[in-house]
């Protein structure tokens, strides 16, 4: 079996420290397939067969490809990923003094497994909002990613903790989590130097410089493992495969056209909740479905007809069986690595699936000759949730969780099957292809 879709999928990673970073890849390859990009604020003409994406506020991005059939009837084949990860994120006033060290301050970001940022060649990467002109309004944005180690946060020596390895390695989120930066130099306040190292990294005045979101990003690239690689490890797996397959899908499924309209939605926030002016319980999706509906002509009630006939796929990783730590998981439902994408379970509804929209991917797999598998949370274990409930909701729209099988979900370095990657991207595109009396 191949390699080459989860080879991508590390270089893509790689490129991609931060969810702007993600975007703005996302979009350079779109772009090389002949997508054009579209703004909220213009007005939108679209033809049969159209490429194009919108992105909101850098962090959010939904491309999509005009399908041949009457939109009322064929509806929109959407799926849905996140961009963002859980981690650790740079404070505004981050820079400060403790004793002899230059340390920066940090916010925890979602639910990340602290440890793993120990004894890490971390860096920094993210957006810089500069001055750029007379008027408030006047602030241009630049990506900043420094490939280079710059920060750590180091253990304390066993000798000073003896009780680490059976107590585990706990950080207290205030006081253990400033990064070390640097020695105190007499003549440069912290923040000036902070200032120095932004501006000097972007080629612009530190003056310029009003406010920035930097996220903490791992040096290590992405890597195979396991005798066969059949294993890779990298960090953000936990979305950023889900987005890198879902746009590899659309891509690869443009050598047929199709009745309905193809659509990925990938959202920033989801790790926090979601709720915020670009994440999934925004009105992004919808604003850009019914803004395609527009463009078609449609009126109000054909859109709700094109609505009805739609369907979502939401994509996100899964838990895989973990053998050590066998009394975790449900013996019925185990997701095996290498063994294909999972359909997440929960009739709770904290997944979206039901019995028909798992039957309609079942039937996906088996059209594109991928395995398949089923996962379902212990009982008393809290499940985590998807995008694809809330998007769901909104739009009133019959959707399916899915996701590759993964090890160490929101760890710094996460793992998974090498060739579950390619059987999604296969699943995926099959979806494009599928037709309104599927859903
Ligand atoms: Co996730």
């Amino acid at each position: 079996m191949s390699h080459q879709a989860a080879q991508a999928l590390l270089t893509f990673i790689d490129q991609s420290p931060s969810p702007w970073h993600a975007v703005a890849n996302l979009a350079s390859r779109l772009d090389s397939q002949g997508f054009t990009e579209l703004r909220e604020s213009e007005a939108w003409a679209l033809k049969a067969g159209a490429r194009h994406y919108v992105v909101r506020d850098q962090s959010s991005i939904i491309a999509f490809v005009v399908g041949d059939g009457a939109l009322e009837q064929h509806g929109f084949r959407i799926i849905g990923a996140h961009t963002d990860s859980p981690g650790l994120r740079v404070k505004p006033n981050a820079p400060h003094t403790a004793g002899p060290m230059v340390r920066l301050g940090v916010e925890v970001y979602g639910g990340p497994i602290l440890a793993t940022f120990t004894d890490r060649d971390l860096s920094l990467a993210g957006r810089v909002s500069l001055r750029s002109g007379p008027c408030a309004f006047d602030v241009a944005s630049r990506l900043v990613h420094f490939e280079q180690p710059l920060v750590r946060i180091p253990n304390l020596a066993i000798h000073m903790n003896r009780a680490v390895n059976d107590e585990g390695l706990k950080l207290h989120k205030q006081r253990e989590l400033p990064m070390m930066l640097s020695v105190v130099e007499s003549q440069l306040p912290a923040a000036q130097g902070f200032n120095r190292l932004l501006a000097e990294q972007l080629g612009v005045d530190g003056k310029d410089i009003l406010a920035f979101e930097l996220a903490v990003c791992d040096t290590q690239k992405g890597a195979f493992f396991g005798p066969n690689r059949e294993f890779f490890a990298n960090s953000q797996l936990d979305n950023l495969a889900s987005c890198h397959a879902g746009t590899e899908a659309l891509l690869d499924s443009l050598t047929q056209d199709a009745a309905a309209t193809r659509v990925i939605a990938f959202f920033d926030h989801e790790e926090v909740g979601s709720t915020s002016h670009k994440g999934a319980d925004s009105s992004f999706l919808e604003d850009c479905l019914e803004r395609i509906a527009l463009a078609a002509g449609l009126m109000r009630g054909a859109y709700k007809q094109a609505l009805a006939q739609s369907y979502l796929l939401s994509a996100d990783m899964a838990h895989a069986y973990h053998p050590n730590y066998a009394e975790y998981y449900d013996a019925e439902h185990q997701a095996v690595l290498n063994q294909g994408p999972v359909i997440k379970h929960n009739h709770n509804v904290r997944y979206a699936t039901d019995g028909l929209s798992a039957a309609f991917f079942l039937r996906l797999c088996e059209l594109a000759e991928v395995p398949c598998q089923k996962y379902v949370h212990r009982n008393d274990i809290p499940c985590g949730s998807t995008i694809g409930p809330l998007a769901g909701a909104g739009l009133g729209l019959r959707a399916v969780d899915v996701g590759n099988p993964m090890w160490s979900m929101h760890s710094l370095r996460e793992s998974a099957g090498t060739f579950d990657h390619g059987y999604m991207i296969k699943a995926m595109r099959q979806f494009f292809w599928s037709t309104a009396h599927q859903a």
